[in-house]
């Protein structure tokens, strides 16, 4: 089956070279010239595990191609995916539509039979049917069908999320679409992952309301900690007390500096605006969306308390800027509101992420970027870790103490036993584990 993926980024391009694994034809098309030539020459622009192989070998399969032009195409393709960007609308928060609707203009243009297009990116409910207005305009109605398809993947997962996911949902209301959908997710279904076949509206609701419930999880877990560590309860052994209860599960109960990234923090603010818009507004996520909001501002803060209540002109020692390991993505991290109040109260940060340096780099000016976790802690009067990578729980801690001036260690993410890091003299602060945070 022959298929084109509008959006060569984090979606298109995993879903791309994921379905053209599993033998289809797919060509990705993108407005970026200089994305679409990396790609051609087997440069993939993001950090995703497993993404540059997958690629390269589809490629050279002959499977795999890129393009800028959706003519070229869409030329006897079944399906079109629309796989681009939703960000927030400045200043409103709603979704900004604007890159959808012009891929829908650019498929008005372009189709010639009758062809599927799949809304992949994450729309406000309704979305589908302006992309049928739109091509409605041009086209004749029986020349295609609109059906919705979001994506759940994680970035650090995405390949496995994508090709063994728990469910795929598609929203249809047209029988040849539906039946083109089910070739396409056929390899997926007998892989044994279900496909759940839903309204158009109902499709664009489950994506919103997943993340939602996700980001509620987090946001939960994240005042709990708070609440224990007034209490003198441990968060971590509270997470596992109720995560074994199947009825809440262990997933995204890990407390932290606040939940960030590429689809959390505009979805949550995107489904608020539209049930304002309902008249049926979402307490609930509003004020999850504030306290998100707010518990970033507070981790920075923690770093000022823990370091004796100013941080002017001591050295921190950043380890993780990424919202999440094993992604360079940098889009709405935590650390792009915690380093700036700490570099606003007079603090020299110096930073280290295994991957995301070079995202990050221009979103944080004035911080001093090491080549790695020991460089980074050298002569610091703080270590900061905001990001949990791996190779920051390898750490060897005898290391880490000699390199830092003052032994003083703040964990966002809970990553080493308090119990070690008291035997090695630390002043441990992690999250929610114990009285005031204390380690
Ligand atoms: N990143 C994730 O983990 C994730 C997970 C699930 C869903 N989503 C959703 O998927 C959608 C895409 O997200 P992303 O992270 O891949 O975005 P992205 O910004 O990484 O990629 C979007 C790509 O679309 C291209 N583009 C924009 N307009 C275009 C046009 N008219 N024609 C061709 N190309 C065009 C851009 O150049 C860019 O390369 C969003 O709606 C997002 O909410 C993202």
């Amino acid at each position: 089956m022959r298929i084109v993926m509008i959006g060569a980024g984090y979606v298109g391009l995993v879903s791309g070279a994921c379905l053209a694994d599993f033998g289809h034809e797919v060509c990705c098309v993108d407005t970026d010239v200089s994305k679409v030539e990396a790609l051609r020459r087997g440069q993939v622009p993001i950090y995703e595990p497993g993404l540059s192989e997958l690629v390269l070998a589809n490629q050279t399969a002959g499977r795999l191609s890129f393009t800028t032009s959706l003519e070229e195409a869409a030329r006897g393709a079944s399906a079109i995916f629309i796989a681009v960007g939703t960000p927030s609308l400045a200043e409103v928060g709603s979704a900004d539509m604007r890159y959808v609707y012009d891929a829908a203009r650019a498929i008005a243009a372009a189709i010639k039979d009758f062809t599927v297009v799949v809304v992949k990116s994450t729309v406000p409910i309704g979305a589908g049917d302006a992309v049928e207005r739109i091509l409605a305009e041009t086209l004749p109605r029986d020349r295609f069908a609109v059906a919705s398809n979001p994506e759940f993947l994680r970035e650090g997962a995405a390949i496995e999320d994508f090709k063994q996911p728990d469910r795929v949902v598609v929203g249809v209301e047209d029988e040849r679409a539906r039946a083109i959908m089910g070739e396409i997710y056929r390899p997926i279904q007998r892989a044994g992952s279900p496909i759940v076949y839903t309204s158009r509206r109902s499709s664009e609701m489950i994506k919103y309301a997943a993340n939602v419930f996700l980001a509620m999880k987090v946001t939960f877990i994240n005042e709990i900690a708070d609440l224990c560590e007034q209490l003198g309860a441990d968060v971590l052994d509270v997470s596992k007390g109720i995560g074994l209860d199947e009825r809440i599960g262990a997933r995204f109960l890990n407390p932290g500096p606040g939940f960030g990234g590429s689809c959390f923090p505009k979805d949550t603010l995107a489904l608020t605006k539209l049930a304002a818009e309902a008249r049926a507004p979402i307490r609930l996520v509003e004020t999850l969306v504030d306290v998100n909001d707010k518990r970033k501002v507070a981790m920075a803060d923690k770093v000022i308390r823990t370091c004796g209540g100013s941080v002017a002109g001591k050295r921190l020692a950043v380890l993780g800027l990424t919202y999440k390991p094993k992604t360079d993505d940098m889009r709405d991290a935590p650390s792009l509101v915690i380093v700036p109040r700490l570099q606003e109260a007079g603090a020299k940060v110096v930073a280290y992420d295994p991957e995301g340096h070079r995202m990050a780099e221009p979103m944080l000016p004035g911080v001093e970027f090491a080549e790695s976790a020991y460089a980074c802690l050298e002569g610091a009067d703080a270590a900061v870790i905001i990001t949990e990578w791996d190779e920051f729980r390898a750490l060897d801690l005898g290391r880490v103490r000699k390199a830092l001036k003052e032994p003083v260690v703040v964990d966002m993410r809970n990553i080493y036993e308090i119990d070690a890091m008291k035997a090695l003299g630390f002043r441990y602060v992690c999250v929610g584990r114990g009285l005031n945070g204390q380690g």
